[in-house]
């Protein structure tokens, strides 16, 4: 549920990353009464020129080409109108902004639960061109360190609010070639980055310097099992930790275990040595798994670690034991399991 200015949704949708439309409900009707009270709404709300709509149906309901018909029907005679759905298939976000049916036109959802129907009007929607552009414009990509789709690392960074508010600052202990960094900087947050390899880091640091401008960041080498000399002054952690090595072909079982064991290593031994480095009590990390002919392959030792200076405080979506978050690409044999840790109070005040 949003609540705020509608001038507003557009730019809080731009800074959450996994919402794909923000929408304001018009009213909850029959399915009769359907097409008039979109007509209705359309007339009320258009103010000149060519008309410019679509209509986008969730929840079973597939009835796009009658009510678009029907409400062509109703329209006509009295304005001149275009729909934007093509085939009379569902629009996606990307065609709103193209079509610009948020600023000069109307998108109207309907939804249906059970008998009734609530139909609603867009307010704003996922910019992909802005996550594209951050993405492929950036001078560095490594496709060997891994890539983190931008849209990804923002609702992680999202992850890291307490009580809805965002840090001031953030730290990567893995940040390649700063993809989180530049989802950080880009929300106005101060961003800090370390990593093992001096060449990412300098990828890191000419990919910030490129969206952002020049100016002093703390981005330094730092292997994240080690301990640090002093504790970093970040608010929370957010990263996407080491995914192993990468294999080309399927999987067989000792790439497995050697992948596991790799990653264990390094992972265990950064949230070992992290509770205690940074000011801040939130940390948000995408940790590997692997998706294999009997199913998915997740760390284990992890968990101990976790358990004991971590609290999960992750919100699953379905009903797996482990209280996490995935994404995975469908070609991808690495997936990505998100999860969100608040650091036990016990061991913050030590
Ligand atoms: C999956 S990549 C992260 C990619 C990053 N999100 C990006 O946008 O490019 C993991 C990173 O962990 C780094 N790494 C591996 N072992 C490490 C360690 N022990 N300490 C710190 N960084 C390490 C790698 O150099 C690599 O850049």
């Amino acid at each position: 549920m949003y609540e705020g200015e509608i001038s507003n949704a557009q730019k809080l949708i731009e800074q959450l990353g996994g919402t794909i439309r923000i929408a304001e409900m018009i009213e909850e009707i029959s399915i009769k009464e359907l097409s008039q009270a979109i007509a209705e709404f359309l007339i009320k709300n258009h103010k000149e020129g060519k008309l410019n709509f679509g209509i986008t149906s969730f929840c079973g309901f597939r009835d796009n080409r009658k009510v678009l018909n029907e409400v062509k029907k109703l329209l006509k005679g009295s304005i001149s109108i275009r729909f934007a759905n093509r085939n009379f298939q569902n629009l996606d976000a990307g065609t709103l902004h193209k079509e610009k049916l948020l600023s000069k036109g109307f998108e109207i959802m309907i939804l249906k639960k059970g008998e009734k129907f609530t139909i609603f009007h867009t307010i704003a929607a996922q910019n992909i061109d802005k996550f594209s552009e951050r993405d492929y414009k950036k001078p560095f990509r490594d496709m060997e360190v891994g890539m983190l789709p931008p849209k990804l690392a923002l609702m992680m960074l999202n992850f890291t609010r307490e009580n809805g508010i965002l840090p001031k600052s953030i730290y990567d202990p893995f940040c390649g070639t700063g993809t989180v960094l530049i989802e950080g900087e880009n929300l106005g947050l101060r961003a800090l980055g370390s990593d093992i390899s001096e060449k990412v880091l300098e990828m890191s640091r000419k990919n910030l310097e490129y969206f952002f401008g020049k100016k002093e960041r703390k981005i330094f080498k730092q292997d994240a099992r080690d301990a640090f000399k002093k504790e970093l002054e970040s608010e929370a952690i957010c990263c996407e930790a080491y995914l192993g090595p990468i294999f080309k072909r399927s999987l067989n079982e000792k790439d497995l275990e050697k992948a596991l064991s790799d990653t264990e290593d390094v992972i265990y031994g950064f949230l070992r040595n992290m509770h205690t480095k940074i000011k801040g009590d939130r940390a948000v990390i995408a940790l590997p798994f692997w998706q294999t002919q009997k199913g998915e392959i997740f760390l284990k030792k992890v968990l101990e670690i976790i358990e004991k200076f971590w609290e999960n405080r992750t919100v699953s979506l379905t009903n797996r034991p482990r209280k996490s978050l995935l994404f995975r690409r469908k070609e991808q044999k690495v997936g990505r399991e998100i999860i969100i840790l608040q650091k036990r109070s016990s061991v913050a005040q030590r």
